[in-house]
């Protein structure tokens, strides 16, 4: 599992939370995102990460932003990329089960570092679950045409 994490400046504490949760699990990353004292525009940030994970340079993408919901405006704009802005443990598990989101993006200004945990490590875990889900993800990819 190779996950890309992005950020902007509103985002950089919980950035960090969740690099050292990545060390913890052993789990290999890249951090693309913003860095303590820099000034980032978010859409920059959700276009290098999402272009990341389309490539397959990277299986999985985070990104966080103040709300969430500005990074995955962005993300969603990008084809291939299903982002999911999630504050909830069901909607970030059934996110990966149901949609295979292949982007979580969480709001640093909404949830703590330590719900955020909770999330990425479900998205991380959270198998897409294929068969008459896979036929609704497929007429996502249809309107992207
Ligand atoms: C930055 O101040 C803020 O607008 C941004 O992090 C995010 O919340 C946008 O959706």
């Amino acid at each position: 599992m190779r996950v890309a994490i992005g950020n902007d400046h509103a985002a950089v504490e919980l950035k960090k939370e969740l690099c050292v949760l990545f060390q913890e699990k052993g789990i290999e990353y890249k951090d693309f995102g913003c860095a303590e004292g820099e000034k980032c525009q978010y859409p920059d940030k959700a276009k290098e990460v999402c272009e990341a994970v389309v490539s397959k340079e990277f299986d999985l993408g985070i990104l966080c932003c103040g709300t969430g919901v500005g990074m995955s405006i962005a993300a969603n704009k990008i084809k291939g990329i299903r982002a999911a802005c999630c504050s909830d443990y069901f909607t970030a598990k059934y996110t990966r089960a149901h949609n295979d989101a292949n982007i979580l993006c969480m709001g640093a200004r909404v949830i703590g570092a330590g719900l955020a945990r909770e999330l990425t490590e479900v998205f991380l875990e959270t198998a897409f679950e294929g068969g008459r889900h896979k036929t609704r993800v497929d007429l996502i990819t249809e309107l992207e045409k």
